[in-house]
């Protein structure tokens, strides 16, 4: 449970708010790199942080990312000219670089001189793993991109789907993260756990479908955890996970028997207000191109990936249809009736009492640990950078190498010391 006032210190990320400021001291994924695919093309509109942008790829291929509207009298940027190194407002002429300075000033015969006093707001980016990052901080507070390990790979490595949630970014996380929910809303029905097992990371050496948290502990990058289930030898079988400040986290994925080799997966969330969100799923492999198989089925299925409208980042299964729930297959066989595991959390996420949900309504219990302890480290970040205590997560990017794991250990094994070591990043 939280105050009210926590409530919004955690959820609440416009400028100016203490999450909201410590959002803006890390680079964050804005957009897909394919929304913008032209070098003078098509400009986009960016919603993020509860902040209207728009991007666009100059005659360099560089990519803006600049205020959605003129400094000059407000007219929408996104209806701009693309042209020249720079984006020209339709309304005056108006034209601006990547770096926000104002290049052209036509419709005045002040413009040549007073152009060099008009800035537009305007980020850096990289344009890297198939996204757009830009950071929205200080710039002298510039950090080094996170060293994710699938940024190093070619581009038939990883692949990336983008999703629009209506809901608090929080609230998606705490559901990720979330050990014990599995076993209810991603399960078939009569004991016959098939679809579990493929899609919640239930090795099938696991006796049991219920996951009892083991381990959850502050790490550099923000909490590892580890959950056990039981196993058919006695054993258990771990499943290891990590929430990455300010608001990514690796997912569990699921292992033939044995120790889990990849893919693995990263779930990226990031505001795009309060009460909406941009869910990024990557999975990726270091070894190997991803295959188109592995891709299909992940999209066939909804495992993986959602199936969306075309043209948009919407999910077909959406609150609007009640996600497509069908009672009998509920009554008969899944235990939501909804078919993708995906349109599974969102349902509930998307409303628990709302896009931001009241956590002092709440009632946990000590399956919610990991829930608890994101919460906290969420806030305590917040609470020092309000108190002038800058992050030092963004400027220790290895630390950002992190994969999921999901391996046995025998019932004597040292749990605890096997769970820290698997989670540890990569070299
Ligand atoms: S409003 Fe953009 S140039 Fe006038
Ligand atoms: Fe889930």
């Amino acid at each position: 449970m939280l105050t009210t006032e926590e409530n919004r210190l955690l959820t609440q990320t416009n400028a100016g708010t203490p999450m909201g400021e410590l959002f803006r001291r890390f680079w964050l994924p804005v957009m897909l790199s394919e929304e913008v695919p032209d070098v003078d093309g098509t400009p986009a509109r960016v919603g993020i942080l509860g902040e209207d942008l728009v991007a666009f790829r100059d005659s360099d291929g560089q990519v803006g990312l600049l205020d959605a509207y003129c400094p000059h009298r407000g007219a929408p940027m996104f209806f701009g000219r693309n042209e020249e190194c720079g984006l020209r407002c339709v309304y005056h002429g108006w034209k601006f670089d990547v770096d926000g300075n104002c290049v052209d000033l036509p419709n005045s015969p002040e413009g040549s001189s007073y152009k060099n006093k008009v800035t537009i707001k305007s980020y850096p980016t990289h344009d890297k793993g198939g996204l757009i990052w830009a950071y929205m901080g200080p710039i002298d507070r510039l950090p080094p991109m996170p060293a994710f390990e699938w940024l190093d790979l070619p581009d038939s490595h990883y692949y990336v789907q983008k999703l629009l949630l209506n809901c608090n970014y929080m609230q998606q996380a705490e559901g990720e993260v979330d050990p014990s929910h599995g076993a209810f809303l991603h399960s078939t029905l009569g004991g016959s756990n098939l679809f579990l097992l493929k899609i919640a990371s239930a090795n099938p050496a696991a006796l049991d479908a219920m996951a009892q948290c083991a381990v959850v502990r502050d790490t550099p990058y923000g909490v590892i955890h580890g959950s056990t289930r039981r196993a058919k030898d006695e054993g258990y079988v771990v499943n290891v996970g990590h929430f990455l400040l300010p608001s990514f986290t690796t997912v569990p994925i699921f292992a033939q028997g044995g120790e889990a080799k990849g893919p693995w997966q990263n779930n990226f969330r990031v505001p795009v207000d309060d009460e909406n969100m941009i869910l990024y799923r990557l999975r990726w492999d270091t070894e190997k191109p991803l295959s188109d198989r592995e891709l299909w089925e992940d999209k066939y299925e909804g495992v993986r990936f959602a199936e969306v409208v075309p043209g948009t980042f919407q999910m077909v299964e959406n609150k609007d249809n009640d996600y497509r729930i069908d009672r009998v297959a509920q009554k008969n066989y899944s235990f939501t009736g909804i078919k993708s595991l995906i349109a599974q959390d969102v349902a509930i996420v998307e409303d628990q009492r709302g896009p931001i949900m009241d956590r002092e309504r709440e009632n946990l219990v000590a399956a919610d640990e990991v829930v608890i302890k994101i919460r906290a480290r969420q806030l305590r970040a917040a609470r020092a950078l309000m108190e002038g205590q800058e992050p030092s997560e963004p400027f220790t990017p290895d630390v950002f190498r992190v994969r999921s794991a999901n391996f046995p250990i025998g019932k004597d094994g040292a749990l605890e010391e096997a769970i820290m070591a698997k989670g540890e990043p990569t070299r």
